[in-house]
């Protein structure tokens, strides 16, 4: 496992959290300590990947409402919670664990307020700082039970192809993809290869996935793009694994761009296309990926290298789309924390997980 922290609620009075914008040049913790800065944090992506993100919408939520005056009215504070819960979840559409988590704390909110008649608001905001914290710990167990089912999945498989980031840094430790890898790592088994497709536009796979492994010692190999379909051509890579943002009643499955073309070309070539997701990624009130929200990003993440050398001209226009869905036909089996699922998906996603 790597070093890297991504989230922790830091010694101070904050929420730590490690500037992914700036990786893997820098490594820089920095300390979020208004819901201003967190909405900011998960928009311009310095904490991203869908876990990542629920759990930082979670402390967000609470260094929105701490200030609430304590001897103020406690419907208030509710209704106050809810506006700032309203504001964090218009940071970005498409990973559904921003909008599990920011539920999660309502429902608590709200709860606890139903069954204790007298409770006060200051017990009420440490209820919330606890519920945020039972967040991160909940997933630090989620990725390692999914890391022990997929690798018994993937052991066999001595070179991987993954895409984007799904490691520990878009959650709080182990990942979703990558946590098999990591996993069958501390029992002392070696993957040959894992190859990492760089994943434009902002570079997931190169600068983080490629760190991540680096760090912990795992040796990983990048690819652009546009090379995965050579690459599996070779028959060298026996699975692919994927991390998801939203995984809709039926297994279609929105993650970072590009995941759709890397499962054609799994399938073209028969090799098995897994992803891996704790069960706060699935939204079962969606029926199918035709329904899932695909967050729109600005030109300059194309139009620019790296945000300094212009790559587009001027007069050019530029779509930016984040995400894509990849229909659940082209996917071999959905890891979860409740265990591996298997087609047919709306039967037995509604079975695990309903
Ligand atoms: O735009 P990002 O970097 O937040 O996109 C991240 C991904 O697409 C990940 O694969 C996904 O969130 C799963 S993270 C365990």
């Amino acid at each position: 496992m790597s070093r890297l922290k991504t989230i922790e609620w830091g010694s101070g009075n904050g929420v730590r959290i490690i500037d992914q914008t700036l990786l893997p040049e820098r490594i820089l913790y920095i300390d979020i300590v208004t819901i201003d800065q967190m909405y900011e944090a998960i928009k311009v992506l310095r904490v991203r990947g869908a876990p990542a993100i629920g759990i930082a919408a979670a402390f967000g939520l609470y260094l929105g409402v701490r200030d609430f005056d304590d001897n103020g009215n406690i419907r208030d504070f509710l209704s106050h919670i809810e506006e700032r819960a309203n504001y964090l979840a218009t940071a970005r559409p498409t990973a559904v664990n921003l909008f599990w988590a920011l539920d999660r704390m309502k429902n608590t909110a709200r709860d606890c307020v139903e069954k204790t008649d007298d409770i006060c608001i200051y017990a009420l905001k440490t209820r919330l700082f606890d519920e945020s914290c039972a967040i991160l710990e909940e997933d630090r167990r989620m990725c390692r039970a999914i890391g022990e089912a997929g690798f018994e999945l993937i052991k066999d498989a001595d070179c991987i192809l993954t895409h984007c980031n799904a490691g520990g840094l878009a959650t709080s430790e182990l990942g979703t993809a990558l946590a098999p890898i990591y996993v069958g790592h501390e029992k002392g088994h070696s993957f040959r290869m894992i190859f990492a497709d760089e994943t434009r536009p902002l570079l997931q796979g190169a600068r983080i996935t490629a760190l991540e492994l680096s760090e912990a010692g795992i040796p990983v190999t990048v690819i652009c793009d546009n090379m995965a379909a050579s690459v599996m051509a070779t028959g060298q890579v026996k699975a692919c694994i994927v991390g998801a943002d939203r995984i809709a009643a039926n297994g279609d499955t929105a993650n970072k761009i590009g995941t759709y073309g890397v499962a054609l070309i799994a399938a073209a070539h028969n090799i098995p296309f897994y992803v891996a997701a704790p069960s706060s990624t699935f939204d079962l009130a969606m029926p199918d990926g035709a329904h899932i929200p695909i967050e729109e990003r600005g030109r300059e993440e194309v139009a620019q290298w790296c945000g300094g050398k212009k790559t587009v001209p001027d007069g050019a226009a530029v779509f930016n789309p984040s995400f894509d869905v990849t229909p659940c036909r082209l996917i071999t089996a959905i890891i979860t924390e409740k265990g591996t699922i298997f087609p047919p998906y709306t039967e037995n996603i509604a079975a695990r997980l309903g």
